[in-house]
């Protein structure tokens, strides 16, 4: 057999379990509404949760003082334009930490917690977590136990289970004096607990509040990826930590601007000495380019929306949180009416339906009825417990929202859901 057959083989197992994806021709109109393979729909798939993406006095200021479409080099070498500097500026303000860095990505971002750990040190990581902070874990060598989801009892039972001796101790075997990555003359193991603040998938809260006190307790070390709350809850908007008061007890905050702020890339906020070490030791920082400055701008416009929080959309003014906020529930209460099973409480609604090819065909049907949404399938899921994944946004109007409960009765009868 040559690679490609058993590339096509292996292609032919994920159509017969119903795990196959493709790409499709998806042109934006803004956050609410898309042109998908031709045909417009309802779309309810976007992370654009404020509907910033599309804004003009963003899109006016990103493009104002273009000169280049890309710095063309990375932040260390002759890539620090700026605008980035003032981003992170303003992303350690918003956050209400020491500094901020800003990455390329928020996937780049989330693998920062790879430099952050060594081989003696030990990540506790949400069993739900994403896939960037699974693999944040796979390229160091530190030990990993994963906790059940959104379980502090559990989590509480990992950290005490694994209180070791240090290392460094006579009776220890591993010495952390020898390898270059160790922490030198650190004489404890470094524990870091790891979650996301909205679930992606499962559209729920971290219990932060909990967590974080745990953390304080165990003088572990409290990751949190907020890509899906920044930007959206506390009253400042600052994210879930800010919502569950618990900034405080949070040493790390990752999370992506292609999301609530409607831009592109990510960041780390965290102390001083946090963020000098991850410039001197973060890979997915050191060796690749640095975010366009473009994008900076866009950011930085964004940002200062997220905090006035109000913007015009079709000739009115939209309180975009309030929207958001009275859009989720709107959604939430008219689907679980009509007897849907849905998981989480915020503006990500998950409809569960369990098996990929209903998953499918659901989607499937919504679309042909001008309803935009993805079935999410293993393994970004477990097996079994495929749902339709909803986003809603501040964009959309009781209209559409309306249209999107219709179709989805008539469907779920359809496919003896409901
Ligand atoms: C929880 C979470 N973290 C990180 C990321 C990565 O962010 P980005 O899209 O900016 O790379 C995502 C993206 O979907 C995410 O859902």
């Amino acid at each position: 057999m040559n690679y490609a057959s058993e590339l096509r083989e292996e292609l032919r197992e994920l159509a017969e379990q119903n795990l196959y994806r493709r790409l499709r021709d998806v042109r934006i109109i803004d956050a609410s509404r898309a042109i998908v393979d031709g045909r417009e729909v309802i779309l309810l798939c976007s992370n654009d949760y404020l509907g910033l993406s599309s804004n003009k006095e963003v899109i006016d200021h990103a493009i104002s003082k273009m000169s280049s479409i890309s710095q063309c080099s990375s932040r260390l070498i002759a890539g620090n334009d700026p605008a980035l500097i003032e981003l992170e500026n303003e992303l350690a303000k918003h956050k209400v930490k020491d500094r901020a860095l800003v990455y390329p990505t928020g996937y780049m971002a989330c693998l920062a917690i790879a430099a952050l750990a060594d081989e003696h040190s030990i990540i506790y990581s949400d069993e739900l977590n994403h896939a960037s902070i699974i693999d944040a874990c796979r390229l160091c060598k530190a030990s990993i136990k994963v906790f059940k989801h959104n379980d502090v009892a559990n989590l509480r039972e990992l950290l005490t289970s694994s209180s070791s001796p240090s290392p460094s101790s006579p009776s220890s075997s591993s010495s952390s004096s020898t390898t270059t990555n160790s922490r030198r003359g650190c004489s404890s193991r470094r524990r870091i607990v790891v979650t996301e603040g909205v679930f992606s998938m499962d559209g729920d809260m971290a219990r932060l509040d909990e967590i974080g006190r745990l953390c304080r307790e165990y003088d572990a070390m409290l990751v949190v990826d907020d890509a899906h709350g920044d930007f959206i809850y506390g009253k400042n908007h600052r994210g879930t930590a800010e919502h569950m008061g618990a900034e405080h007890d949070v040493d790390v905050v990752i999370s992506s601007m292609s999301k609530a702020l409607g831009c592109f890339g990510g960041y780390v906020a965290g102390s001083n000495d946090m963020i000098e070490y991850l410039i001197n030791r973060s890979r997915t920082f050191i060796y690749t380019s640095a975010l366009p400055a473009l994008f900076a701008r866009a950011a930085l416009k964004a940002l200062k929306i997220v905090r006035d929080g109000i913007i015009e959309h079709e000739g009115k003014m939209i309180r975009v949180h309030d929207r958001l906020i009275a859009n989720t529930r709107i959604l939430r209460d008219a689907l679980a009416e009509k007897g849907f099973n849905l998981k989480g409480s915020t503006h990500i609604i998950p409809v569960l339906i369990g098996d990929e090819k209903v998953a499918i065909d659901f989607a499937n049907m919504l679309f042909e009825h001008g309803v935009f949404a993805q079935a999410v399938r293993y393994p970004t899921v477990a097996k079994g417990s495929a749902r339709i994944r909803l986003s809603v946004t501040a964009l959309h109007d009781e209209h559409m929202l309306k249209h999107v409960v219709d179709v989805f009765s008539m469907v779920g009868k359809e496919l003896n859901l409901i």
